[in-house]
């Protein structure tokens, strides 16, 4: 196959999706990789060391759309606000494509170009694709930097100590939301000495938290039909979101450092941390909000700012990761480079929809919009849209 690395164009992105140590493994397995010029720039690896790894470098970002069977990219389609790429006639797209966020004519003027779109955000949780699964190894990556960030920003030692001067009292730190975030995020506070609480609507993770040192917070919620078969925490009504908001103003004023990860795939993020408990912490205090993106799970949370409220910072950091691009880059390179090797037999592209990782994640094949995560009307109407343009083209 000839992959190809396009520069990325979404706002602030700093990642690239492939590095020369996997690209050289990609060119030892017989493929080609075009790479455009100063594509890994702001992930430290230059075009010198793209071409060392065996790679063709061109100046020109469409270059990579010509020359490409399979485009690798961080993000594009619905995650970006730029242009749809030129994608050409067959192409595989193989990225973060924001499939909630994606137009629908975007679909299917690409279903129309026959090309294959496969949005890694919708990789099945199962054993098999976790080292395709991008989401995760990302979101790992934010839950590390969130506790960072706190650390820093808290004008108070994370660890307790024991001083000639006295004792320093550890900081408070309150995870919500324990999935792959969370959890990584519990753990970075546990190493730097923090005294942890974590909280989450699927009473499954209880166990996990504890394991990491931290202790975990129950609420006095129902929380029946919280999670589904996927292993997601499920959209819960308005009723138990205003429980839950009553609950966690016990526990949030509390905290020196809360860190939020509460997301819901497909819908806006649940508003847990209100004002009026934002008020009640101490000033100096620390939030940092994951879900910023998506809404944020804390009122005044400002999706891609800082801002403070009351005297408590809040950061609203849209892409964590990308602020440690060369790690996030090589863990998505690994990612999208399994996920090819998968989608490959004897060397050639097989859409096996037998196979789960495919039939999920697939949006785009064939000059038909497939968008499994959409229901059945909204995709049957966009496959329309695509068929009647495919035969006016004809
Ligand atoms: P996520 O990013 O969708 O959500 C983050 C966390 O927020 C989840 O733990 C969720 O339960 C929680 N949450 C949602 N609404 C909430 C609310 N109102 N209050 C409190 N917490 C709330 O989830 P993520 O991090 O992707 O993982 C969720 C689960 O799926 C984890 O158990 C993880 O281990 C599992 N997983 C399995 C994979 C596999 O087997 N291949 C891959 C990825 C995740």
């Amino acid at each position: 196959m000839n992959v190809g690395i396009p520069r990325e164009t979404a706002a602030g992105e700093s990642r690239v999706a492939l590095t020369p140590p996997i690209a050289e493994s990609l060119i030892d397995d017989g493929h080609e990789v075009y790479v455009a010029s100063e594509a890994g720039e702001a992930a430290d690896w230059s075009d010198e060391q793209y071409e060392a790894a065996g790679c063709t470098v061109v100046a020109d970002r469409d270059d990579v759309f010509e020359a490409a069977d399979v485009v690798f990219q961080v993000q594009a389609l619905g995650a970006t606000d730029t242009e749809t790429d030129p994608y050409r006639d067959g192409q595989v797209v193989i990225g973060l494509l924001g499939p909630y966020d994606v137009e629908e004519e975007t679909l299917a003027e690409l279903a129309d170009r026959n090309v294959s779109a496969f949005a890694l955000e919708l990789m099945p949780r199962i054993s098999r694709a976790q080292s395709m699964d991008a989401l995760s190894s990302q979101a790992s990556l934010g839950g590390y930097k969130a506790s960072l960030m706190a650390a820093e920003a808290l004008p108070k030692m994370f660890p307790m100590e024991m001083t000639a001067a006295g004792t320093i009292q550890p900081a408070e730190v309150f995870v919500i939301g324990a999935g792959v975030a969370g959890l990584k995020a519990i753990t970075t506070a546990e190493r730097l000495g923090a005294s942890v609480r974590a909280y989450d609507i699927r009473l499954e993770v209880k166990q996990e938290v504890e394991s990491l040192g931290a202790d975990f917070v129950e609420l006095d919620l129902e929380t029946d039909g919280s999670g589904d078969d996927e292993g997601y925490a499920r959209e819960m009504d308005e009723e138990f979101y205003a429980a839950q908001r009553e609950e966690l103003n016990r526990v949030v004023p509390e905290s020196d450092v809360v860190i939020t990860t509460a997301a819901i795939p497909g819908a806006p993020a649940p508003e847990l941390v209100t004002e009026e408990m934002v008020a009640q912490m101490d000033s100096g205090s620390v939030i940092v909000d994951l879900a910023a993106e998506t809404g944020g799970n804390c009122e005044p949370t400002v999706a891609g700012e800082t801002v403070t409220y009351e005297g408590v910072t809040i950061f609203g950091h849209t892409n964590l990761p990308a602020t440690v691009s060369h790690t996030a880059s090589d863990q998505f390179a690994n990612n999208v480079t399994n996920f090819l090797e998968n989608l490959l037999t004897d060397g050639d592209l097989d859409f096996d929809f037998e196979d789960e990782v495919i039939d999920s994640t697939l949006l785009t094949h064939d000059g038909t919009v497939r968008a499994p995560h959409r229901d059945d009307e909204d995709t049957a109407d966009a496959s329309e849209d695509a068929d009647t343009e495919a035969d006016d083209d004809a």
